[in-house]
């Protein structure tokens, strides 16, 4: 299945580029959903948590006319160089560089001043977080930005999550190998949009909405086809998530704002 993207339609005769500037499934497809359920408008104030190389910050900020700050406080791995600049070339490129700024800082410690952003967006990088550190600083990550929202602010999550069934016998040996960025530590970084729902409510959060994307597989798959490190180590992460077809991996979202 697949919904209408008016936006990014116009960008995705070129998945490769797309899925080269993004790191995780969906792309522009996946920004443009999380804009429209935002309901995202013209000049509001918008911070982009985890970015890669912000081709979807610089989507945001073409086809939205918001402002964007773009997080994110590590380096390429591919050649070292902070995300940031690779932010800003694609502002120049996209001709938004009057509309994006980026900072070299990652939540949980993002230090704006309290009710800040009209709009919080994170895609694809705070159950990164839950992996590495738990859920405590998953938690903390939440707690952050529900702080620096202005009140009626509105806060996008969208992430890699799982369907409310046990792992399939034959991928749980995998996803529960390791602590590792790879499908190797995805039991421990995934999360259902129930608990994900009771994550955001602990922390002061009205949820909105809250579902599994209906475009989830087509992304994953769509993912392992054309993201440059699946298409370089076929046997590995993209072979593991055709394995899986959806039955245990699913993209889901929470549209949740911050009380008045
Ligand atoms: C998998 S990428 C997702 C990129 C993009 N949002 C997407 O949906 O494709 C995760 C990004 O989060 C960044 N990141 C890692 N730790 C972070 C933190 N503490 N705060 C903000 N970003 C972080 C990484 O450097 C990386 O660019």
């Amino acid at each position: 299945m697949s919904i209408p993207y008016p936006r990014s339609d116009k960008y995705s005769h070129d998945l490769p580029t797309i899925y080269a500037e993004c790191s995780g499934p969906g792309g522009l497809q996946l920004t443009e959903f999380m804009a429209e359920k935002m309901g995202l408008r013209p000049n509001a104030r918008v911070l982009d948590v985890g970015i890669e190389s912000g081709y979807q910050t610089c989507f945001l900020a073409k086809e939205y006319g918001v402002y964007v700050i773009g997080l994110d406080p590590d380096d390429d791995r591919s050649d070292g160089i902070p995300h940031i600049e690779h932010l800003m070339r694609n502002a120049r490129n996209w001709d938004v560089e009057d509309r994006v700024i980026g900072l070299k800082l990652g939540v949980p410690e993002t230090y704006f001043a309290s009710n800040t952003f009209d709009f919080v967006h994170s895609t694809t990088t705070l159950e990164m977080m839950r992996g590495f550190f738990g859920e405590t600083m998953y938690c903390q990550c939440l707690s952050e930005i529900y702080r620096i929202l202005r009140p009626g602010g509105v806060f996008g999550l969208g992430e890699p999550m799982h369907l409310n069934v046990p792992i399939p016998a034959d991928l749980a040996p995998i996803y529960t190998k390791g602590d590792g960025a790879g499908p190797e530590g995805w039991a421990k970084c995934f999360a259902t949009v129930d608990e994900t729902v009771e994550a955001c409510r602990a922390v002061g959060f009205d949820v909105i909405e809250a579902d599994n994307a209906p475009d989830a597989w087509h992304w994953w798959d769509e993912f392992s086809r054309n993201d440059p490190y699946c298409k370089a180590d076929p046997e590995g992460e993209a072979k593991v998530i055709q394995q899986d077809g959806g039955r245990w991996l699913t993209y889901g979202y929470v549209i949740a704002r911050k009380p008045d």
